[in-house]
C-alpha cells in the first residue's frame, strides 16, 4: 500500500510517499520538507502564528513535490496518514485540514497520527528492529524513554521534569548568542572545545533514575556567563562543557531503562538524536553493556512525514480509517 504521510505540528511542513507491505517494512519512495528556520531565526525561538501562516503557503506544494518525486498521483495512494498533536494548534490545523480535503475529495482513507508514534517508529525506516526495544525520544519539544512494546503499544518509563533537552540546547545557544536553533551550532562548535574547562553539574531527579531535568544545566551557564571567569573561557569550551553536561544526561537514564527493560537495543530518535557527541558516547556507553544503539539517519531524526507514514501505515494496512471529524490535540497523550 502506498501511504501519503503529512506532518506538520511545529515548524517544519512534511510530506512523504511510503510502500508498506506489511506493519513497520516500509520502504521511502519520497520524503519532502519546508523548513522554517530562516523566518524563526531572527526571534530565537518558534513563533507558533507564523509557523502556521507558513504552513499554509508551504504545506500543498510539498505535498506535490513528495508525490511527483517518487513518481506517483493520488489515485495510487491507499492511505494518508496524518499527524493530529501533541503540537502547536494552529500549525496541526494547517496538516490536518490539508489531509481532511484530500481524503473527502478522493474518497482515500484518513488515520490521525500522534507524532511521538512517527519518533518511536522511525528508526524501522532504515532497520529491521525486534520488538520490543528501548527508544529514547530527545527532541525540542520532547525528552522521553519507551518501551516500544508492539505497534500501538508503547509504554512511557521516564520522561523530563522541565525544558526537553533540545530546549535547553537553543536557550544556551541563545544565552551564548549563537542564534537559533541551536543544537546543531553547539554541536560543531563543541567539536574544536575542551569538554572540561567549565564546570557544569550533573543533575539527578531524586527517587526517578529513568527522569531527567534540564533547566539547572541552562541556569548554570546563565550563572556562568554573569561571572568573572566568562570573559577568559572560549565559546568552544562552553559549549563543549554544556554540551558534554547533556549527553551526561541523556545517557545515564537510558542505560538505566534498557537494564530495567531488559531491552537489548536502544533507538535513538527526534532532532537531537543528530547530536554527534550524543550518538558517540551512547553508543559506546551500550557497548560497553552489550547493547546495540541504531539511530535515524538525520532527515529521520527530525521532523518528518516518512515516520508518520509509517506509524499511520500498520493502522491503514489492517483496514483502520479515522471519521474526517477528528480533531488536532495539542496535548494528545500517546
Ligand atoms: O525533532 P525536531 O526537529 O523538532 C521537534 O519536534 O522538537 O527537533 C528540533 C531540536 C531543536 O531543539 C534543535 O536544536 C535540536 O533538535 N537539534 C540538535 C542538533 N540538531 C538539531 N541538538 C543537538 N545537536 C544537534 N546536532
Ligand atoms: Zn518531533
Amino acid at each position: 500500500m502506498l501511504i501519503l504521510g503529512i506532518e506538520s505540528s511545529c515548524d517544519d511542513a512534511a510530506a512523504a510517499v511510503v510502500e508498506t507491505v506489511r506493519a513497520g517494512v516500509a520502504t521511502v519512495r519520497a520524503s519532502a520538507v519546508a523548513n522554517q528556520d530562516d523566518i524563526h531565526r531572527a526571534y530565537g525561538g518558534i513563533v507558533p502564528e507564523l509557523a502556521s501562516r507558513n504552513h499554509v503557503i508551504t504545506l500543498l506544494p510539498v505535498v506535490q513535490r513528495a508525490l511527483s518525486s517518487a513518481g506517483v498521483s493520488l489515485d495510487e495512494i491507499g492511505g494518508i496518514a496524518v499527524t493530529r498533536g501533541p503540537g502547536l494548534v494552529g500549525s496541526l490545523l494547517v496538516g490536518l485540514m490539508c489531509a481532511k480535503g484530500i481524503a473527502q475529495a478522493t474518497g482515500i482513507p484518513m488515520v490521525g497520527v500522534n507524532h511521538i508514534e512517527g519518533h518511536l517508529l522511525a528508526p524501522l525506516l532504515e532497520n529491521e528492529i525486534a520488538m520490543p526495544y528501548l527508544a529514547l525520544v530527545v527532541s525540542g519539544g520532547h525528552t522521553a524513554l519507551f518501551s516500544v512494546e508492539d505497534y500501538g503499544r508503547y509504554r512511557k518509563i521516564g520522561s523530563t521534569r522541565d525544558d526537553a533537552a533540545g530546549e535547553a540546547f537553543d536557550k544556551v545557544a541563545k544565552l551564548m548568542g549563537l542564534g537559533y536553533p541551536g543544537g546543531k551550532v553547539i554541536d560543531d562548535l563543541a567539536k574544536h572545545g575542551n569538554r572540561r574547562s567549565v564546570r557544569i553539574p550533573r543533575a539527578r531527579v531524586k527517587g526517578a533514575p529513568l527522569d531527567f531535568s534540564f533547566s539547572g544545566v541552562k541556569t548554570a551557564v546563565a550563572t556562568f556567563l554573569r561571572s568573572h571567569d566568562a570573559r577568559a573561557t572560549r565559546t568552544e569550551d562552553l559549549a563543549a562543557s554544556f554540551q558534554e553536561a547533556i549527553v551526561d544526561m541523556l545517557v545515564a537514564p537510558t542505560l538505566a531503562a534498557a537494564r530495567e527493560t531488559g531491552a537489548s537495543v536502544i533507538a535513538l530518535t527526534g532532532g537531537v538524536a543528530a547530536n554527534s557527541r550524543l550518538r558517540e558516547c551512547l553508543a559506546a556507553a551500550a557497548a560497553d553493556e552489550g547493547l546495540k544503539v541504531i539511530a535515524p539517519s538525520l532527515g529521520y531524526c527530525t521532523d518528518n512525514a516518512a515516520m508518520i507514514a509509517l506509524a499511520g501505515g500498520w493502522r491503514l494496512l489492517q483496514g483502520g480509517c479515522d471519521d474526517l471529524t477528528i480533531d488536532a490535540a495539542a496535548n494528545l497523550p500517546l
